[in-house]
């Protein structure tokens, strides 16, 4: 028999990766506050994109989920907000246009706050000082008063995942992200690359096609051509906010994580007997497990029984991220022997963290062309497996930054320092997120 769920019953279970909160009392006052606070998206919501992520399921839409590795506090405003939203507009554009699918747009946005490190502490030289966990935990300057994990910092972060969904939600609803305005997203730098003008050539023919529509009689002020369906989602790490943000829905009487649409347990948290799992299991968000390729093949059947035991469709994602030389060993193993379950699921592809190293420099950094190896891999792979290619998982911005090596520029590991920004893992800028929506349109048409 199953055992009682609530949206407190995770406290009894193991939780790795929690920050060490030095006033323990001060964490639970923090999550009473935000419990009583209002939730940032609806279960009406939630179900949309739950069913959207069916057809996914099907190969009838795909997935494009993406953003930075962690949102950084300082950089809630309404250009960079904007900037990153843009490129995973025309992202879509030219995946949907190109590719022949309806694309599912959710960003790593409104809340991707927390992260999980290898290690609870680092050496700076010479001081031993707690990792820093992301702004909703503790601050990355290396100073022990810095790095103190804050329960304040969780409601800071709720708060600007507020004002995040705000801004997204007036720049899809509010004509911004309307298909007419499709030129305009390409950003000046993007727009004199070739990846720009192959952008700036299918929003032409976009335009031909709306217009012509308009010339037959067809109206054009509709939501599908004016507005964006955008949704968010962040990896559930901090289960004490996520907790806070648990809501009965009171049309169905079920439970939903409201901090985000869609929620993702990393590589690792996923422990069948941990705090994570058990939290998630009650919950009727879609729900994301990271998969890499130490995975023990039992468990993840475990996993996926444990949180999908109805086997619904779109409410469980599987995101592989094997690396480019090691998803040709795992994947095709894994895909069978979930199809052999007969297991209902999404597969969407992470080509970035299996595929990170060090450049020379220093830098953490991953190159265009193993995360574009990993994703082809991945699409025929899930061929020949007769199973679903359903989705990608990409660390991007919207930010001319040099952060990946390769790419149209060709970014060297002798560039990287040039416009290094990211706190945490090495993001994809606006050209070459382009690129590799051609390339991925490209083998979205191929079946
Ligand atoms: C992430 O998505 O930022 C992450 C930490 O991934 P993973 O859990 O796959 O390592
Ligand atoms: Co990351």
């Amino acid at each position: 028999m199953t055992q009682h769920w609530s949206k407190t019953s995770w406290q009894k279970f193991t939780a790795l990766q929690q920050p060490n909160w030095p006033d323990k009392n001060e964490f639970t006052e923090t999550v009473q506050t935000i419990s009583k606070l209002p939730p940032l998206v609806f279960a009406g919501e939630i179900r949309t994109l739950k069913k959207q992520l069916a057809l996914a399921a099907e190969g009838n839409a795909f997935l494009l989920q993406g953003g930075d590795c962690a949102e950084e506090f300082s950089m809630c405003t309404a250009p960079s907000i904007r900037e990153l939203l843009k490129v995973i507009l025309q992202m879509a554009v030219i995946m949907s246009y190109a590719g022949g699918k309806p694309v599912i747009k959710v960003g790593r946005m409104a809340g991707q706050y927390a992260k999980p490190r290898s290690a609870d502490t680092e050496m700076i030289n010479g001081v031993e000082l707690p990792s820093y966990r992301g702004d909703m935990v503790n601050a990355i300057e290396p100073t022990p008063e810095a790095r103190r994990p804050d329960p304040q910092r969780m409601l800071k972060g709720y708060h600007l995942a507020c004002a995040t969904m705000n801004i997204l939600r007036a720049f899809t609803m509010g004509g911004y992200a309307s298909l007419e305005r499709v030129h305009s997203w390409n950003n000046e730098f993007v727009g004199r690359s070739p990846q720009g003008q192959l952008y700036d050539k299918l929003a032409r023919q976009i335009d031909q096609a709306i217009n012509f529509m308009r010339i037959v009689g067809i109206d054009t002020d509709i939501p599908q051509l004016n507005q964006a369906s955008f949704f968010t989602s962040h990896e559930a790490l901090l289960l004490g906010y996520e907790q806070a943000l648990t809501r009965q829905d009171s049309t169905s009487g079920d439970w939903y994580d409201c901090s985000a649409h869609m929620l993702w347990i990393g590589e690792r948290t996923r422990q069948i007997d941990g705090a994570h799992v058990e939290f998630f299991r009650g919950v009727h968000n879609p729900i994301g497990v990271k998969i890499g390729p130490n995975h023990d093949i039992d468990d993840v059947k475990k996993l996926v029984s444990i949180l999908n035991p109805d086997n619904e469709p779109g409410r469980l994602t599987l995101i592989t991220r094997f690396g480019a030389k090691k998803i040709n060993n795992g994947l095709p193993n894994l895909a069978r022997e979930m199809k052999k379950e007969g297991f209902k699921l999404v597969w969407s592809c992470d080509p970035m963290h299996g595929n990170t190293y060090t450049a020379e420099c220093g830098h953490k950094t991953r190159n265009f062309d193993e995360i574009m190896s990993e994703i082809r891999s991945f699409f025929e792979i899930h061929w020949s497996e007769g199973t679903v290619p359903g989705g990608v998982h990409f660390e991007m911005t919207g930010d001319n930054v040099t952060e990946c090596t390769g790419g149209g520029r060709k970014i060297l590991d002798h560039h990287l320092a040039q416009n290094y920004l990211t706190n945490c893992d090495p993001r994809l800028n606006a050209e070459q997120s382009l690129e590799l929506a051609f390339q991925i349109a490209e083998l979205m048409r191929e079946k």
